[in-house]
């Protein structure tokens, strides 16, 4: 809460490398906007060592822990944060179960992917999260506070 104003939720979402190399950024960005979400923040660039292995710092102790650090840094990702009510349980829903082949068609994941280490998309996966993962891969309020120039029937 910032005097008075109620910020609405944030999901930091993330196409991986393999998304950006297969040329899936604007299918996905597409579908979160789509949907109606407000777009916050976005860039393209490299993810370090230290940042990944900070974002998957839960994961640190699980066996495929160095290959997800070795494939989220092997090239460009783009870092987007999306605002609005119940977005990150919807973006999970949007982006689909972690094993593309169990993730339902329709969803990203279900449509545009296979292996589990080559999902191509991360979405936050609890509110906190999406203010920590937005603070780490942002800054702390540096995302823009814009607002969509829409009717608010269509928000
Ligand atoms: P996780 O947070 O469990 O899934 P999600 O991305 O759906 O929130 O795992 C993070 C990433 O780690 C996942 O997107 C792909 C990778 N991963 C593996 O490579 N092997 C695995 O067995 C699991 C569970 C995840």
């Amino acid at each position: 809460v910032h005097s008075g104003c109620v910020r609405a939720e944030i999901s930091y979402i993330m196409v991986k490398p393999d998304g950006v190399q297969r040329g899936l950024v604007g299918e996905i960005v597409g579908r979160f906007e789509r949907k109606g979400f407000t777009l916050r923040g976005l860039k393209l660039f490299t993810p370090g060592k230290e940042l990944a292995e900070e974002h998957y710092k839960d994961l640190s102790q699980k066996p495929f822990f160095k290959d997800l650090v070795d494939y989220i840094t092997s090239g460009p990702v783009v870092a987007m944060v999306w605002e609005g009510d119940g977005v990150v349980k919807s973006a999970r829903k949007l982006i689909g179960s972690t094993n593309p082949l169990e993730a339902e068609p329709g969803t990203i994941r279900g449509d545009l992917a296979v292996q589990t280490g080559r999902n191509v998309v991360h979405g936050s996966d609890s509110p906190e999260n999406g203010e920590r993962e937005t603070a780490l891969w942002f800054g702390s309020g540096s995302v823009e506070q814009w607002q969509p120039a829409l009717a608010p029937w269509l928000r």
